[in-house]
Parts: C-alpha cells; structure tokens; sequence
C-alpha cells in the first residue's frame, strides 16, 4: 500500500521517504527488534529537548543509547543482580570504561597478576604513561593485597573471577573488602564464570566487565562488551563514553540478547564436559598438569566450591604438556580435527589456543614465566558437542606427540 503521507513528494524525495518512520501502532514484538538508527526523531521539538537533557526511556544518538542495546544491558543487569549495565564495543572497551571512571593521574590501581593479556598492556603500557601507576599482585594472597593497599591513593582494584589462563579464582567478598576499606572499587571481569557461576556485584564487586564476545554472545559471531553496575555508576560510565564513544552496535547487542537466552543451558553443558574431559586429561601419562578449578588438585578448588553454588565451574580448561615447547604445542595442535585452534573461547565450538602465540604474546617470557604460563601450556575451550568426540579428537592429538 502506498505511504499517503508521502505521495506529495517528488520520485526521488519518495524513494528517501516512503515507508519510514511509520506511526506507532498498538503492538508489541514477541523478539526486541534491531533498531539500526544512529539517532531518533521527535514530533515535538520539547520533548527531543527532554531526550537530549537526558531524560529515561528516550532515544536521541545511539552514541547516548539506543533500545536494542538498551535491552540487552537490562538482561545482562538482571543476571548479574545488578541495577543497570553499560554495553560497550568489546570487553576491552568494558574493562578501559570501568578503569577510566576510577583512575586519576597520580594514583595507583591494583591489579591481579595474571590478567588477560590485554589487560596488562592498558595498565602497563598505556595508563602508565598517563599517570597511573599500576602495582600487579597475587590476589589471592591477600596479606599481599593488603600491602599493595598501602601506600599512595589507590582507586581501584582489577581482578577476573577465574584468571586466564590458569583459572585460578578470586575470593570476590575478601577482594572487596580490602579495596573498600582504602576507597578503591572492585573491578571484576566475570567473562569466564558468567552470572551463571558467579555473580561478583552480589560479594561487593563495583563493576561487573564482561568481554560478551565469549560466553554470553557465545556462538562466535560478535565482538563486544558490557559493564553491569549501580544506577549511579552506570550515569557515570556512559558520560564518559559519550566522550570517548566505545558503543555496541544495535546488530552485536541483539546477537548478545539472544545469545543470553541459552546462556543456562550452554553453560551447564559446557561445564559438565568440561568436568569430563578434565578428569580424562588428568589420567594422560603425557601431561605434566591440568588446570581446572573442579579438579581436587587444583589450587583454587575451594575457593570454587566455596563460591560455586551451581556446582559447576566452568568451561575452561588449561593443560602443560610434559617437556612442552612451541614445536610440540604446533605438532599437538595440527593434528585436531574437530577442534579448532581460535583466538576466543566460550562457543558452541571447543576451541584451542597457544597462550605464547597469542593471548599471553605480548608478555615477555620473563612475565609469562612469573605468572606459571609455561610453553608448553595449551587452553581448552569446551563447547556444546559430545564430550566422547571432544575427547576422541583429544587423545588423536595427544597421541601425535
Ligand atoms: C577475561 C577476558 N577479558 C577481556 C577480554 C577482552 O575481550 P574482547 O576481545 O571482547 O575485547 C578477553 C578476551 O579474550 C578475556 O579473555
């Protein structure tokens, strides 16, 4: 049916025209639609005078906020127990938001010793050089905390819930304590653990970084981010993005909203194989250790049962190959048929990675070695398929070296 309102216009004004903005009917979309819009317009010029003072519920650029975007913050809000969320264009975005709103030129953040490897370059290469000076500490030692607590102004403390690629798990309730008792926030990145395992903002993490990129997108096809925090730090996050710009796109937000949808069952999937292969990987004669927080063994075991209380923990699995080198590591990786060697984790595909070749590439070997990333160090991703074939293509692997 031709657009009447539209039918006025010239061939080529119709052709811009006709068709767009419809007037709202009286209907609700059982899925939230993609609003690809960069802005919104209004009847009234008041009311995009309100939307532009900020007030809620309106939509003026989707650098300041947008409703598909908007609906995916408020599922991820609602898992992780939190007020709101922020979504950002990638998890490094999320974890640069969260420092940005905390750091101050001349004073001091804490970090975990074993963050992603990203991480460490924005505080070491990059905050550095602004004025940020950034002490890298055990974090589950927390006498060693305490200490980095100390001296100087420190503003926030940066700790992932299970590191990577270790997985060793931060007491969250303890971490946050000694941060708060200085007047530093806790920043926790709970892309490993998803709210499935771990929800830090209920043991007094400030804000809650997810890179969505991995678990709760969870199939591979988006690159984005998120920070879930209070009301008022939330305000906070997003005028400072809207300077500095790190938004989502409609289209990544709707991927990561449905995404969401099967976060659950994946992550109970993903997390019983992953119990599976871990136990078969620990009885391999070649591997000299194996790396998952469910195994008894592993040294952050209950602190993981301790704050677990799905029972579940998690999908990562890390191993060291005994006389492991890059050679080796190569030969193992080239003989996966069905696993694939890929710089992500957290999808329905069990993937591979070489932290020396690329999470962890931008350490030295000096760092790498500080923080127990050995070379012949491999990480399992497990995914959603049946954990005898993930197992199968394992042991053809492992038997090729
Ligand atoms: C724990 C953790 N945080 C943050 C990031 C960064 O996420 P993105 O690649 O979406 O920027 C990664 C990426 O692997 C990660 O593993």
């Amino acid at each position: 049916m031709p657009d009447n309102r539209k039918m006025n216009l010239k061939f080529a004004s119709r052709a811009v025209h006709a068709g767009e903005r419809p007037a709202p009917r009286d209907f609700v979309p059982i899925a939230t639609p993609i609003y690809a819009s960069s802005s919104f317009v209004y009847d009234d010029l008041d009311q995009m005078d309100a939307a532009l003072g900020g007030a809620e519920g309106v939509f003026v650029y989707s650098r300041y906020g947008n409703p598909t975007v908007e609906a995916m913050e408020s599922a991820v809000a609602a898992l992780e127990e939190q007020d709101s969320a922020l979504g950002l264009g990638s998890g490094m975005a999320a974890v640069n938001l969260a420092l940005l709103a905390c750091a101050k030129s001349g004073t001091r953040i804490v970090a975990s010793r074993d963050p992603y490897g990203a991480s460490v370059k924005l505080l070491d290469a990059i905050y550095r050089t602004l004025g940020v000076e950034t002490e890298f500490v055990d974090i589950r030692d927390l006498e060693a905390l305490e200490l980095a607590l100390s001296h100087g102004e420190v503003r926030a403390v940066i700790a992932e819930s299970i590191s990577n690629p270790l997985l060793r798990v931060t007491d969250i309730a303890a971490v946050a304590e000694r941060a708060h008792s200085v007047g530093a926030r806790l920043i926790v990145d709970n892309t490993f653990a998803t709210p499935v395992l771990l929800r830090p903002g209920t043991l007094g993490a400030d804000y809650v970084v997810h890179s969505t990129t991995k678990y709760l997108g969870g199939h591979g096809d988006v690159t984005s981010g998120v920070v879930a925090a209070s009301s008022e730090r939330r305000a906070e996050l997003n005028d400072l993005n809207k300077a500095t710009g790190g938004v989502v796109s409609p289209f990544d937000a709707w991927l990561v909203l449905r995404g969401i949808k099967t976060l659950p069952l994946r992550m109970e999937r993903q997390c019983r194989s992953a119990a599976i292969v871990a136990d078969w990987l620990f009885h391999h004669p070649k591997l000299e250790w194996v790396y998952y927080p469910g195994l008894q063994g592993h040294e952050s075991h209950d602190s993981a049962k301790s704050q677990f209380p799905s029972g579940l923990y998690g999908g990562m699995i890390s191993f060291e190959i005994r006389d492991g080198n890059r050679e080796k590591v190569f030969r193992f990786l080239r003989a996966l048929e069905m696993i694939a060697p890929a710089t992500t984790l957290g999808d329905v595909y069990t993937l591979v990675l070489y932290p020396v070749m690329s999470s962890h590439r931008a350490l030295t070997p000096e760092q790498r070695a500080q923080v127990g990333i050995g070379e012949g160090l491999v990480r399992l991703s497990i995914g959603i398929e049946d954990p005898v074939d993930i197992i199968s293509d394992l042991e053809r692997a492992l038997d090729a070296i």
